[in-house]
């Protein structure tokens, strides 16, 4: 730890998104220590990469938590861990409310005994449930359709009643779908099991996977296929550096949409993939999967007026471009 610097625990940090905001979080002259149980998360990453603190444990873990704010001067919580399987989230709830929801609380009363009162907070944009307006503001009603969805609007009421009831602040941040690597190829994503778009169509350019399923190509959409927002992790990583400093300025507790404000059809993202990576991507057409609206596209205008979040990579093509150098290196 160096004298002076903000120091900033980061649960989850050995994961996809919180790993990437450890790098900028240490770029902008944070020091981290980073509680991950890495269950899903890459001890290679925090102590190759990030070279970074590593406390293995559970935020379900009170003792471990109160021997880490006495052992540590911390000035705020980035709060990423959790399981975010919607579809094992529907067929195992128990294991989703016990993580996301409990392991949250427990967390959140040892940061008020410790008198650690700033909190920035991965929320989803599974909590709106399916749209009713496009694109979606943050004062879209909030009905989650399957229970990863309901445990992080949990979390969200949790927070609000702690803003009421204590000196307690927080930032929550909705994001769409979090995509792409680390522009300087340090980082990338590397779920396992993997579930989202954009990795498997890579996976499969690389010959690990035979083909990529499209769900449904009979959408009310120009091509047929389901249309979201990708948005590129190292714009969520710089989000959650302002967010931080909003709340260390003593800003009010405030939710926040984090899209990139286009949306990008599935064909979109496939052909993007096979024109960045000069490879054939085999495709299977399949039924539609209940549950996934045909569209789902954020406005992200409050964090850009409030927090003046201005995102750097926008393009679908910048966000393939650097996951594909992130997987051919990873899975060489
Ligand atoms: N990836 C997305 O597109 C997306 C979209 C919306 C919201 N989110 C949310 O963002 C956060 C990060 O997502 P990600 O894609 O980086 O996931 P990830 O699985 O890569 O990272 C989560 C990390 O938390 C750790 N973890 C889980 N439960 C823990 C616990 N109880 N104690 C300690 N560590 C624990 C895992 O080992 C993992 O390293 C999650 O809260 C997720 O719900 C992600």
């Amino acid at each position: 730890m160096s004298p002076g610097k903000p120091l900033i625990l980061v649960t989850g940090g050995a994961g996809y998104i919180g790993s990437h905001t450890v790098l900028a979080l240490k770029q902008a002259g944070y020091d981290v220590v980073i509680l991950d149980n890495l269950v899903y998360g890459h001890r290679d990453l925090v102590e190759n990469v990030l070279q970074a603190e590593l406390v293995v444990g559970d935020t379900g873990d009170r003792a471990l938590l109160d021997k880490l704010f006495n052992t540590h001067k911390i000035s705020a919580v980035m709060h990423f861990s959790a399981y975010a399987y919607v579809g094992e989230s529907v067929t195992n709830p128990a294991k989703y409310y016990r993580n996301n929801v409990l392991g949250t609380l427990t967390l959140l009363e040892a940061m008020l005994t410790a008198s650690v009162k700033k909190f920035v907070f991965s929320s989803t944009c599974a909590t709106y449930g399916i749209p009713q307006f496009m694109p979606l503001t943050e004062d879209h009603p909030q009905n989650p359709i399957n229970p990863y969805g309901a445990s992080k609007l949990m979390v969200e009421r949790i927070l609000s009643d702690f803003s009421a009831a204590y000196d307690f602040k927080s930032v929550c941040f909705r994001y769409f779908n979090a995509a792409g690597a680390d522009p300087n190829g340090k980082l990338g994503e590397d779920h396992n099991p993997e579930t989202h778009l954009i990795p498997l169509v890579l996976l499969t350019a690389l010959g690990k996977r035979e083909a990529i399923s499209i769900f449904g190509t009979d959408y009310p959409t120009p091509d047929g296929t389901c249309i979201r927002d990708y948005i590129h992790v190292k714009d969520l990583a710089d989000a959650h550096i302002l967010g931080l400093e909003y709340l260390l300025k003593d800003g009010v507790s405030e939710f926040f949409n984090l899209g990139n404000g286009n949306g990008f059809s599935v064909r979109d993202v496939i052909e993007t993939a096979s024109i960045v990576t000069g490879r054939d991507i085999k495709v299977l057409e399949r039924d539609r999967r209940p549950g996934d609206p045909p569209v789902l596209i954020g406005s992200s205008d409050k964090a850009r007026k409030i927090l003046g979040w201005l995102p750097q990579y926008s393009s679908l093509t910048e966000i393939v471009a650097h996951a594909w150098q992130w997987h051919q290196q990873r899975h060489r």
